[in-house]
């Protein structure tokens, strides 16, 4: 007797239909025409199925904090991080854990259940490190948190981060985080970098940098980042938020920058919703878009995946955390139309973020977990144009969300009928 019988779910673009069979939280078999007893049958109707959305950069400290103690008002990142200072002071463990367990809803509503989140460790209390770890355990049988220590006001340039990063990290936070780009001097940054990679080193961690999220060209951490990651050995276990300084790099500096981050293996996640916000601030026209090189990076076999970064906080007012928004807006600013860079735009909100994130079992397999959402559509495609409903969230075999359709009815001269944007293969 199976747990859990999905049928007539489609894999993917012009797939004939399957069924997924599932028992004890894993996937048994993916096959056409199971017959078999099950507890549950899901009936898919012709739907895409896919792995969770995973989200691989994102904050859960400031989430759905927008407008406390004020609003952004230049709309920048140095603004951002000013307010942030200023609310920090007044934060409670309440507050912190509030806010994430709001927003964890949220993203499992959405399919989302793979969150790697940064905490800012620069006020040393270590509030939100404390709420947080709670919010990742009591999450746990529902969505994989990674909490990535991050020292928000500079590892180097804020005094005592070292200790505090320490001590988060001992605390059981996951990953070591860092800043480089807001050290006082570029040399700093590189120092940073290197001090940084070490701890984690030392400690077997995986690590994830904030890097050169800035328009200077000459801001190029993402090197010191990637040939220390082969000086260590950490080849694979290396990631680069944001990057966007590469986007106004020099072509000739970028054809020998991208070979070193294949080499060292390094997980790019670049942030197309807040990087298109907040990038090229300082420019008059033409306006630079800021994201990365994703297209690139793909091309350069470079593991790139998207992350949403903030929701309504003093970064970026926007967002219900719909992995496929980012998806979406990576799309148009990359101006990756092919039919293979769509697939990659939604690779990069699933199996590159799982990839970035080290999720094991992740993934539409025999022996992998039965994490599964099923979605009002046919295909990747039809997913991120359409941004549908997430009908069923499966996590281990057990669905924790439903949304109902929702197609529109008109009324045309007195003719009523439904329509539900999908046009034929
Ligand atoms: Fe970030």
């Amino acid at each position: 007797m199976l747990d859990l019988l999905i049928k007539n779910a489609r894999l993917g673009d012009h797939d004939a239909s399957i069924d997924i069979a599932v028992k004890y939280g894993r996937i048994e078999a993916v096959t056409p025409d199971i017959r078999a007893e099950a507890v549950k049958i899901i009936d898919a109707e012709g739907c895409f199925v896919t792995a969770p959305f995973v989200d691989a950069h994102f904050h859960l400290d400031s989430v759905l904090a927008r407008g406390r103690p004020r609003i952004n008002r230049s709309g920048t990142l140095l603004e951002g991080i000013e307010i942030w200072g200023e609310l920090k002071p007044a934060l409670t463990v309440e507050d912190f854990h509030a806010r994430a367990m709001e927003f964890c809803r949220w993203s499992i509503a959405r399919g989302t259940l793979g969150l790697r989140s940064h905490v800012d460790i620069t006020d040393a209390r270590l509030l939100a490190v404390e709420a947080l770890l709670d919010v990742r355990e009591t999450m746990k049988p529902f969505m994989d948190i990674q909490l990535v220590a991050f020292p928000q006001d500079g590892f180097l340039r804020s005094a005592g981060s070292r200790d505090n990063l320490e001590r988060a990290l001992d605390m059981g936070v996951d990953v070591v985080g860092g800043i480089p780009h807001f050290e006082r001097t570029m040399s700093e940054g590189a120092e940073s970098v290197r001090q940084l990679m070490r701890i984690a080193a030392d400690r077997g961690l995986l690590v994830d940098m904030h890097c050169d999220e800035s328009d200077d060209p000459l801001s190029r951490h993402i090197e010191t980042l990637s040939a220390e990651t082969c000086h260590l050995g950490m080849e694979g276990r290396v990631a680069g938020s944001h990057l966007t300084s590469m986007h106004s790099m020099d072509n000739y500096y970028v054809s020998k920058l991208l070979p070193l981050m294949a080499g060292a293996q390094i997980h790019v996640i670049a942030n197309p919703l807040i990087n298109i916000t907040l990038q090229g601030r300082h420019d008059s026209y033409p306006k630079r878009r800021g994201m990365t090189r994703v297209k690139e990076l793909f091309e350069a076999g470079i593991n790139t995946a998207f992350g949403h970064d903030c929701v309504m906080d003093p970064w970026y007012a926007f967002g219900s955390h719909d992995m496929l928004e980012v998806a979406s807006m990576g799309l148009h600013v990359g101006q990756m139309t092919s039919q293979g860079q769509i697939q990659s735009c939604f690779d990069a909100v699933t199996k590159n973020a799982a990839a970035a994130m080290q999720l094991d079992h992740y993934g539409i397999a025999p022996g992998n977990f039965a994490d599964l959402v099923i979605l009002d559509c046919q295909s990747a495609f039809d997913a991120i144009r359409l941004r549908p409903a997430r009908l069923y969230v499966i996590r281990r075999g057990h669905v924790i969300a439903t949304t109902r359709r929702s197609h529109p009815e008109l009324t045309l001269g007195g003719k009523a009928g439904s329509v539900n944007f999908v046009t034929a293969d």
